[in-house]
């Protein structure tokens, strides 16, 4: 359990001051040029020690990509992104952070950008993010006048810029090179990996692209240690979390909590509970729709909020995004709405996602309203093996796993639903 000195964002628990009067005040921009000082491989060591892993969903060691970069310059330069293209239904975690404590991103930007060689850094906002563009447009320019960001950042003798670019609202430009083609000005389709980014990223530059948590912890974890920042969760599940926590509970909200909470003790502390009461919770989507549902009894008595416990149940935490559903969700309708968002947002580019996320969904439709045949649950089964893993970028498996997820844990509810032709909600989806 997080006490209220732990945390590291702590304007989103009521110190409402964005600006960077506010940041400092609360210790953020103190001794920057003394830790970025110390020089690039303390710093990488530091994060390696930390135990970071990626916010954004994937949870890659965040030290360990840093280190992928290189040392020296071949004549190109290096590039850090940030990825604030949030857009995983149910994530909202990165907006509270661009809200109300830009600046505490923006000192992870100096300080990581340093540690990778970079003198400059691009911060992809969501196109839906207006007032996020605008408190960070504002610390940027702040930052500028006071001379932290800029030549000779912070007193620190690393010259550094820093743009933020907005996006246009695509859910593919979260993906990472799909971002680095959007930046570059053209359409937003994902590259094959490798190389990854830090061979050949940015026009064709070594970079590293990082989640909006993962740099904005930065800057915390050098000045508690990365002793502290472990200290929270269990081994490889490292430090403090934001958690967006949505759906059916008493007090929908984004929280800062330790690594491998209880998924319990989590509602019930910062939610006040589920609504209607613990039995009348049916599923839960533990981390953003990308990963499977899991039933409520699971996630109720045993579940640790964390990357390796909710893989071992075939679910993930993502991106910590909590979608909480009790009795009264129609959990095929709900799973088949998500197929419809990914068959929308596929970029088309390759055959098993830009076909099957369309047969998956024309599957689901039927599978709502009851009209399926009853072989169809294993047909459509066997087309998310076929998506899953063949495709260019991940937007594959995301439309995949969710509906194996479904199968594999309601299956009675979807064969019921067949028998029973329940067309009574026919026509709810039909509307839609
Ligand atoms: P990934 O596992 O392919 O990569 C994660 C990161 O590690 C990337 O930056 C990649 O470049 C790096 N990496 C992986 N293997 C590497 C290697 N061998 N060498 C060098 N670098 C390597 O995952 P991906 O496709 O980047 O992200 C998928 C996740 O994104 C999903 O699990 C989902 O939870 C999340 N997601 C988040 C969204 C959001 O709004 N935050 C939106 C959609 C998905
Ligand atoms: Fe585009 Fe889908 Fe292929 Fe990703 S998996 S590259 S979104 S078609």
């Amino acid at each position: 359990m997080l006490k209220d000195q732990d945390r590291i964002f702590t304007n989103l628990y009521g110190m409402h001051d964005r600006t960077l009067a506010g940041a400092k005040a609360r210790g953020h921009w103190d001794g920057t040029a003394g830790l970025i000082q110390k020089g690039r491989d303390w710093v990488v060591q530091q994060m390696k020690d930390s135990g970071l892993r990626g916010r954004g969903g994937a949870g890659f060691p965040t030290g360990l990509k840093w280190s992928f970069m290189p040392k020296e310059s071949d004549g190109r330069p290096s590039y850090l992104v940030v990825n604030a293209d949030e857009s995983e239904p149910g994530t909202c975690k990165d907006r509270e952070i661009m809200r109300h404590d830009p600046h505490t991103l923006i000192e992870g930007c100096l300080i990581a950008s340093f540690a990778m060689n970079a003198n400059a850094c691009y911060i992809y906002i969501r196109g839906e993010y207006i007032r996020e563009k605008e408190a960070l447009q504002n610390a940027i320019d702040e930052a500028y006048d006071a001379g932290l960001v800029g030549p000779n950042a912070a007193g620190s003798g690393w010259d550094f810029d820093i743009y933020l670019h907005h996006g246009a609202g695509a859910y593919i430009c979260g993906e990472e090179t799909a971002l680095l083609e959007s930046l570059e000005g053209k359409k937003g389709m994902p590259r094959m990996k490798p190389p990854f980014p830090a061979g050949a990223g940015l026009y064709g530059c070594p970079t590293t692209v990082n989640n909006v948590e993962s740099i904005a912890v930065v800057p915390t974890i050098l000045r508690r240690g990365p002793e502290w920042f472990s200290s929270f969760g269990r081994p490889n599940n490292a430090g403090t979390k934001l958690f967006a926590i949505s759906g059916h509970v008493n007090n929908p909200c984004v929280v800062e909590e330790a690594m491998s909470i209880g998924f319990e003790e989590l509602i019930d502390r910062h939610c006040g509970g589920i609504r209607g009461g613990w039995d009348n919770l049916k599923a839960v989507i533990p981390g953003g729709s990308s990963v499977p549902l899991l039933p409520g009894k699971i996630m109720k008595e045993e579940c640790i909020m964390d990357f390796d416990w909710l893989r071992e149940q075939r679910s993930g935490l993502g991106t910590a995004a909590v979608i909480v559903m009790d009795n009264s969700t129609d959990v095929i309708k709900a799973i088949w709405r998500l197929s419809k968002f990914y068959k929308h947002e596929s970029c088309g580019q390759c055959t098993p996602c830009r076909e099957g996320t369309g047969w998956m969904m024309r599957v689901m439709d039927r599978l709502v309203t009851g009209d399926a045949e009853p072989e169809e649950i294993d047909m459509l089964l066997d087309v998310t093996k076929q998506v899953e893993g063949h495709t260019i970028c991940a937007l594959g498996d995301a439309a995949a796993w969710p509906i194996q997820g479904l199968i594999r844990h309601f299956r009675d509810e979807i064969e019921d639903r067949i028998k029973h032709k329940r067309t009574g909600r026919v026509s709810a989806v039909a509307a839609e």
